[in-house]
């Protein structure tokens, strides 16, 4: 057994707590619960295991924002782990890892390239940084009209159009699992000497297994941010930002990461952050193995159900332009006969128990990781089978898909620069007059003063700042339609969109 493996099958961070945990110690330091003991009974069953080895920067137990000890030595298993030369925990999710980067990438007005479909944390990352951002559409799914990844071609216009642009900021893969290689891409910058930084959220079990797409690292990004949380066992806000190479400011990440997160890190989201790595590292592909044995066969009893359709349909690597990358752990269910939105799907399935991750109005977009059950995976199946034997459904003709209501040709390849600036967003909270709300229709061809962002997926379909064209308008009723939720905005309550006066 080698050292690094040796290494690997140990978790430091977790065992050092665990150690100070079973000196029974007495704490006459933060947190005030002191180990648990002020919580209420109500909260004991569930909260106080938790709360036992919820501890501080004591002795023995490191400090994230100096890491010398036990959080080092578990962030240098993991960058071993994931493929990455530093690996930094984040307990702020990617989102903080986002903010970070892009700080850390671009200063004021400098151009970034960024892929429209980005979470919003990228748009606040560059509001941080006052960056200026050129938007670069992604390809949509033809048939289920998600967003998906960018054409190459596009972005070499884009660096023809702003060659002093510091890099590309992609996600990959999407909300969906949809994606593309990332390889050439990663060539594409590195041969201009520009950074290519991945939102990789949803991909923390990329490369694990063949089954998988490989991850962005192995791919060559320079920067990666990964919410070890969704797809592994992190606890919620449980991320980490991956860096390789020499082209990131390592340092600047560092500062930036000690101003954007807590100086009182939660050492249970860290400790969770060890684990997964280790189960990773350990037993990964087994894991990953057994998970994909789950949603094979969910995806086989689902094909019995004629009334559902469901995405992807091939696996692995589905080739096409639009996904070259589909996440098979990721299963977006829709009713091919059109009776049910995905609204209601989503209701229907809630109402027996099976809660879901998200619909876009026309799909529901099932999340299955490699800890999903198999009975897990059969009540769902019982679930949709009983939805199937609803009166209603049963009567309708099976009919062909209808478009999906966020196919719409709504954003322009390549923008012009967007400037990001918190100054707009302090205006138009204090000064009257800045701004004035109007009603959807109205605001074609204004400057939107409000991000709007159906959620979820998170995907700002407005910028401060930006141009509202007319078809952005149509789509932001026909959410509105779909009883879609937004996101930082009153455009969800009053459906009248704020725009610069
Ligand atoms: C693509 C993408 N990036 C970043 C985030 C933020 O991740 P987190 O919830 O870990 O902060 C999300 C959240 O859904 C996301 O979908």
């Amino acid at each position: 057994m080698s050292s690094q493996y040796s290494k690997q099958s140990r978790a430091p961070l977790f065992e050092a707590m665990v150690a100070h945990h079973d000196k029974n110690p007495a704490s006459f330091h933060v947190p005030g619960h002191k180990s648990g003991q002020g919580l209420l009974d109500e909260g004991t069953s569930f909260l106080k295991t938790v709360m036992s080895i919820d501890y501080t920067e004591i002795t023995g137990l490191d400090d994230l924002h100096h890491a010398e000890g036990v959080i080092r030595e578990a962030e240098e298993l993991a960058a071993g782990c994931f493929g990455a030369e530093e690996t930094y925990f984040l307990i702020g999710g990617s989102t903080v890892g986002n903010l970070a980067l892009i700080s850390a990438a671009c200063e004021k007005d400098d151009i970034i390239l960024v892929q429209r479909n980005v979470h919003k944390s990228v748009i606040h990352g560059l509001m941080l940084a006052g960056a200026k951002a050129v938007f670069i559409a992604p390809d949509i799914h033809p048939e289920t009209g998600v967003a998906t990844s960018l054409h190459i071609e596009d972005v070499k216009q884009a660096l023809v159009l702003y060659p002093e642009a510091k890099g590309l900021f992609l996600t990959n893969p999407n909300y969906y699992g949809m994606g593309v290689n990332l390889k050439p891409f990663a060539d594409l910058m590195h041969t201009l000497g520009k950074l290519l930084l991945v939102d990789e959220a949803h991909g923390a079990h990329y490369g694990f297994h063949h089954e998988v797409p490989a991850s962005a690292l192995s791919q060559g990004a320079d920067a990666v941010v990964q919410s070890t949380h969704k797809m592994l066992t992190a606890m919620t806000m449980g991320a980490m930002l991956h860096v390789q190479g020499p082209r990131i400011d390592r340092r600047a990440i560092q500062l930036l990461l000690a101003m954007l997160q807590s100086s009182s890190p939660s050492y249970p989201i860290m400790a969770s952050l060890d684990l997964a790595r280790k189960r990773m590292h350990t037993e990964g592909w087994d894991w990953l193995e057994q998970g994909l044995a789950v949603v094979k066969e969910f995806r086989s009893l689902l094909d019995g159900l004629t009334t559902f359709g469901y995405h992807p349909r091939e696996l692995p690597g589905n080739q096409s332009q639009e996904v070259q990358t589909a996440d098979p752990f990721k299963m977006a269910i829709y009713d091919a006969t059109n009776t049910l939105s995905g609204t209601e799907l989503k209701k229907r399935l809630e109402a027996q128990g099976c809660f879901v991750e998200m619909t876009d109005g026309r799909q529901v977009l099932l999340v299955f990781t490699p800890a999903s059950t198999r009975a897990d995976m059969l009540r769902v199946v019982e679930t949709l089978t009983n939805i199937c034997l609803d009166v209603p459904i049963q009567k309708k003709e099976l009919q062909a898909p209808i478009s999906n209501i966020l196919k719409l040709p709504y954003y322009t390849p390549i923008s012009s620069p967007v400037a990001f600036d918190m100054r707009d967003i302090s205006k138009v909270s204090r000064a009257e007059g800045a701004f004035s709300q109007v009603s959807v229709q109205e605001a074609v061809g204004n400057r939107s003063a409000d991000m709007v962002i159906p959620y979820p997926p998170g995907i700002p379909y407005l910028y401060p700042g930006e141009i509202i064209s007319a078809s952005v308008a149509e789509a932001l009723l026909q959410l509105v339609a779909n009883g879609i939720k937004f996101q930082g905005t009153e455009f969800g309550q009053t459906q009248k969109l704020k725009i610069y006066t």
